[in-house]
């Protein structure tokens, strides 16, 4: 089946959390989505609450997020709107077809939620907001992480993306030539925010030669 169409460059769009390692990527990508005029609509799963405070220090608990956002990337995080879902709330806006939320993005996703949007489970909001992108054929990036993966892991990113998900795994490059585990992170919400059909210049275009 064809992916998802892209969403516009505003509206609602859906970011889900969960408890794979790379809170970077996640704090990233909401950052850069706010400063775009975005009304993130966000779900964190309980692992992916645990992955903020370890990875990214007790600042960055999802109470704490939006002070932790523009400390970490400016004011221009204020330029958006944030709504906090709980994973439990299966009544939520964004579990509806109906709410105009135009694209989500899982990241980073673990291999227990990939395994449940696989196969249609909708336990909780992330996995049911991600069901209704699918039914609705709209844009559903998905940024799985493990290492090593198990057949049921890729079966399970096959199966999303034969359903019209689009699977970015979470694999920076490095022939950007990265400095820090920022310009990494950068690498890889460029690709989520290009997946979700935005401009960026998080990284530089190939020019054909490293570095130039
Ligand atoms: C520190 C830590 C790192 C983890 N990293 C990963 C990971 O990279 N990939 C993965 O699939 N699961 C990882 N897990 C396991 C998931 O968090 C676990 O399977 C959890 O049940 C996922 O639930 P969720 O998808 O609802 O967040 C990690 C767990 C912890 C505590």
């Amino acid at each position: 089946m064809s992916a998802g169409k892209p969403s516009s460059r505003t509206g609602k769009i859906a970011v889900a959390i969960t408890g794979a390692s790379g809170a970077l990527y996640a704090v990233k990508t909401v950052a850069e989505l706010l400063a775009r005029g975005v009304h993130v609509e966000l779900v964190v799963s309980d692992y992916g609450r645990r992955l903020l405070r370890d990875e990214l220090g007790d600042d960055a608990s999802l109470e704490k997020l939006l002070p932790y956002l523009a400390a970490k990337y400016g004011d221009s995080v204020n330029a958006g709107a944030m709504t906090v879902h709980s994973n439990r709330d299966l009544g939520a806006t964004i579990a509806s077809g109906s709410h105009n939320c135009s694209a989500m993005a899982i990241v980073p996703c673990s291999m227990k939620t990939l395994a449940g949007i696989a196969h249609g489970l909708s336990r909780n909001l992330v996995e049911r907001a991600a069901d209704v992108m699918l039914k609705e054929q709209r844009r559903l990036v998905i940024v799985p992480r493990e290492t090593p993966m198990s057949l049921p892991a890729l079966k399970n990113m096959v199966l999303c993306a034969e359903a019209g998900a689009m699977i970015v795994p979470a694999m920076p490059a490095f022939y950007q030539q990265p400095k820090s585990l920022d310009d990494l992170a950068d690498f890889m919400a460029g690709k989520i925010l290009s997946a979700l059909g935005f401009e960026h210049d998080l990284y530089p275009a190939w020019t054909g030669q490293v570095g130039s």
